[in-house]
C-alpha cells in the first residue's frame, strides 16, 4: 500500500514532475550563479529566478515582479520585516492563531521595547476585526496576522482587516505561508502592506524557498536583515536600495528558485479557484465523515469554505501523538500530532498542551484516500472503546 501523505501544511508532498524536472534540468545544464558573470550560463540562471518572481507576481496579484523577494523560508521573512520595520516605543497587533514563526519574532521585539497587542480570537479561530480596531493605539505601527491558521485553517477575514488597517493609518502584514497558492490572494486590491510566503507547501516547490511581498515604497522604511553582495553596484561598500538587490544578498538558493517558479507555473496553469474548489471538497467529505463516525471532535470552522484543506481532531482517551503513530504504522497514513509550532493557537481553541491530531491535505489526494482514512480513524475510535 503507497503512502497516504496528508501532511501538506507541514510541506507539500509529492511534488509535480515538472517542478523535478526544472530542478534537475538547472543542475545538469545551467548550473552558473545568477546576475553576476555576464556569461550566458549566468544570465539563463539570472532568467530562471526573474521568471520566478514574476510568476509569483502574477500569483499574488502585484503588478511589479520586484516587489517581490526571495528569502530561505516564510520565518525568514516575517523576521526581515519584523526586525526591519519595528522600533522600541511602536505598538504592534498581532492575533492568537499565529505560529510560532510571527509570534517568537514578534515576542522578541517586545523584549527590546516593542509594545505588543495579542487579538483573542474565538474558540475556532476566528478574528473579530471590530477587535483590532479597538487595539489600534497613537503609536501601533502594524497588524501582523495569519491569512489562515495552521492548526484549524481558519481563513481571517483580511479584506475587512485590511480596511481596518486603511482607516487607523497603521501597514498590514500579513503571513500567507497556509495560503499561497491554495487561496486566491490579491495583495494590491486587499491593500496588503507585507506579505510572507513558503515556496513549499502550496506553491508545491522545494523547501528551503520563500520570500516576501512589500508593497512599492515601503521597502525604503524595512532595514534588511543581512547585507552583502548583490551582483550589483559592486563599486559600493553600501547595500543598493532598489528592490529586489534591498534584501537578496550572496548567492540565491537558484536551484531551488528554478523548481519554486516550476510549482508556481503548475499551480496557475491548474489556477487557485480549481485547486480551492478541489481541497475543499475534500476537506468536506472528511469533516462530513468524522462527524458520521462519533467520538472524535473536530477543531475549526464547521464550514470547508471558511478554512483551508486542514483539519484538526482529537480522540477522547487516545493521545494525539498514539492517534499519528497509529495511523501511520497500522495504515500508512502521514499526519502531524502535537501543538504545530502554535502554542497561542492551541491555548485559543482549548487543545494545549497536548495538541490535536491534524490531517492537511493537497492537490494530489484524492476520496479514495480520505475514505481509507476515516476508515483507518473508525477503528482506532471502536478499539478505544
Ligand atoms: N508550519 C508548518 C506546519 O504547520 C511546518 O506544520
Amino acid at each position: 500500500m503507497s503512502a497516504i501523505y496528508f501532511d501538506n501544511a507541514a510541506t507539500s508532498w509529492p511534488k509535480p514532475e515538472a517542478m523535478m524536472r526544472a530542478m534537475a534540468d538547472f543542475n545538469a545544464n545551467v548550473g552558473a550563479n545568477p546576475g553576476r558573470s555576464g556569461h550566458r550560463l549566468s544570465i539563463e540562471a539570472g532568467r530562471i529566478v526573474f521568471d520566478a518572481r514574476e510568476r509569483i507576481a502574477v500569483l499574488l496579484g502585484a503588478g511589479d515582479p520586484c516587489t517581490v523577494i526571495f528569502a530561505r523560508n516564510a520565518t525568514e521573512a516575517v523576521n526581515t520585516a519584523v526586525r526591519g520595520l519595528l522600533r522600541p516605543g511602536d505598538h504592534v497587533i498581532t492575533s492568537s492563531m499565529e505560529h510560532n514563526s510571527v509570534m517568537r519574532p514578534l515576542r522578541a521585539a517586545e523584549r527590546e521595547g516593542v509594545e505588543l497587542t495579542v487579538v483573542a480570537c474565538s474558540a475556532s479561530g476566528e478574528i473579530s476585526p471590530a477587535d483590532v480596531a479597538r487595539a489600534v493605539k497613537r503609536n501601533t505601527r502594524a497588524l501582523f496576522v495569519t491569512h489562515a491558521s495552521n492548526v484549524t485553517g481558519t481563513i481571517m477575514p483580511v479584506d475587512e482587516l485590511a480596511a481596518v488597517a486603511h482607516e487607523r493609518g497603521i501597514l498590514i502584514c500579513v503571513d500567507a505561508a497556509q495560503t499561497a497558492g491554495s487561496v486566491p490572494i490579491e495583495v494590491e486590491k486587499t491593500g496588503i502592506d507585507m506579505l510572507f510566503f513558503t515556496g513549499h507547501k502550496s506553491l508545491y516547490g522545494p523547501q528551503g524557498t520563500g520570500g516576501m511581498y512589500i508593497r512599492k515604497g515601503l521597502e525604503a522604511l524595512v532595514a534588511p536583515l543581512e547585507r552583502g553582495g548583490t551582483g550589483s553596484r559592486s563599486e559600493f561598500e553600501d547595500q543598493p536600495e532598489f528592490m529586489p538587490d534591498r534584501f537578496e544578498s550572496g548567492t540565491p538558493n537558484t536551484i531551488g528558485i528554478a523548481g519554486l517558479g516550476a510549482g508556481v507555473e503548475h499551480v496557475l496553469s491548474t489556477g487557485v479557484e480549481t485547486i480551492r474548489k478541489k481541497e475543499a471538497a475534500l476537506t468536506g467529505l472528511f469533516m462530513e465523515g468524522l462527524r458520521a463516525v462519533g467520538g472524535v471532535t473536530v477543531y475549526g470552522p464547521r464550514e470547508a469554505l471558511k478554512k483551508t484543506a486542514v483539519v484538526s481532531f482529537g480522540i477522547e482517551g487516545i493521545s494525539p501523538s498514539d492517534i499519528s503513530f497509529g495511523l501511520d504504522e497500522r495504515f500508512n497514513i502521514m499526519s502531524r500530532p502535537g501543538l504545530h509550532c502554535a502554542p497561542s493557537a492551541h491555548r485559543t481553541i482549548g487543545t494545549f498542551p497536548t495538541g490535536t491530531v491534524r490531517f492537511s491535505f493537497g492537490i494530489f489526494n484524492t476520496e479514495e484516500e480520505i475514505n481509507a482514512a476515516l476508515r483507518a480513524i473508525e477503528i482506532l475510535v471502536k478499539e478505544n472503546k
